[in-house]
């Protein structure tokens, strides 16, 4: 059977803040996404005990370089062991091969590769005029997908909307990752292509990134409980 999980999106700025967190979460041993803020102000430390801890992490750091600095990078994150990695998918197609290539232990094993496509921060305006591509930002989703399945890449994180159309690209095994998670009875902040957990099944989401709806909720427990529920199909 596929796995399909909940990823918690740790965005805080210390140590402490994120075992304040995890302390809350009596009983439960999430899938973690380790992102920018926390891995510049902890440093790969945290990544360790949390693996020592039993946690799979997400480590979402979004390399984007020449090749030849990406793989080497990749090579010592592998040591951290974390489950899942990302690039940018537009850092191009040898970009994502030498990525894959550094990622690669000797005896073979790796973390999944995903490939970011276009941020849910970029519209199709600054994609247009900033970036000079041209076309729907799903055009560029469906053919950085292409790109990245043909480096070797295991997925992609994209919206939840976008699911569908990649699955019939890129085949069902390859993996979308959807952040733009919201409940159906909550605010949506800064996010604004966002679907429920229950439709991010649905759609065909293999992992949910949800952040702020699970760690700055009342009861944060609850609130990751009732995703992986929805997420689930058992609501
Ligand atoms: O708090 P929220 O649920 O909006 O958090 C979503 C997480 O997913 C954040 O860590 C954000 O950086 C990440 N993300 C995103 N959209 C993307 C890629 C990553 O929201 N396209």
């Amino acid at each position: 059977m596929r796995e399909r999980d909940v990823i918690i999106a740790c965005d805080f700025a210390s140590t402490e803040q994120l075992y304040a967190f995890l302390g809350k979460m009596e009983g439960e041993k999430p899938y973690l996404k380790i992102g920018m803020e926390l891995f510049y102000a902890a440093g790969p430390t945290i990544v360790r005990d949390l693996k020592a801890k039993g946690y799979r992490i997400f480590l979402d750091l979004k390399l984007h370089d020449i090749p030849n600095t990406v793989k080497k990078a990749m090579s010592v994150l592998s040591r951290l062991d974390v489950d899942m990695i990302n690039v940018h998918a537009s850092g191009t197609r040898p970009m994502m091969e030498a990525a894959k290539e550094g990622l690669t232990r000797a005896d073979g094993t790796r973390p999944l590769l995903l490939a970011v496509t276009q941020l849910t921060s970029t519209d199709q305006q600054r994609m247009n005029e900033d970036l000079l591509i041209g076309g729907t930002v799903e055009d560029c989703v469906m053919h950085y997908a292409k790109n990245a399945q043909a480096a070797g890449v295991d997925g992609v994180v994209c919206s939840p909307l976008e699911v569908r159309q990649v699955k019939n690209i890129c085949g069902d095994r390859f993996l979308c990752v959807t952040p733009g998670i919201r409940f159906a009875d909550a605010k949506k902040d800064d996010q604004s292509r966002i679907t429920t957990p229950a439709m991010a099944r649905e759609l065909g989401s293999d992992y949910i990134v949800v952040g702020r709806p699970i760690t700055a909720a009342d009861d944060p427990l609850a609130a990751y409980r009732r995703c992986k529920e929805e997420f689930a199909g058992n609501r």
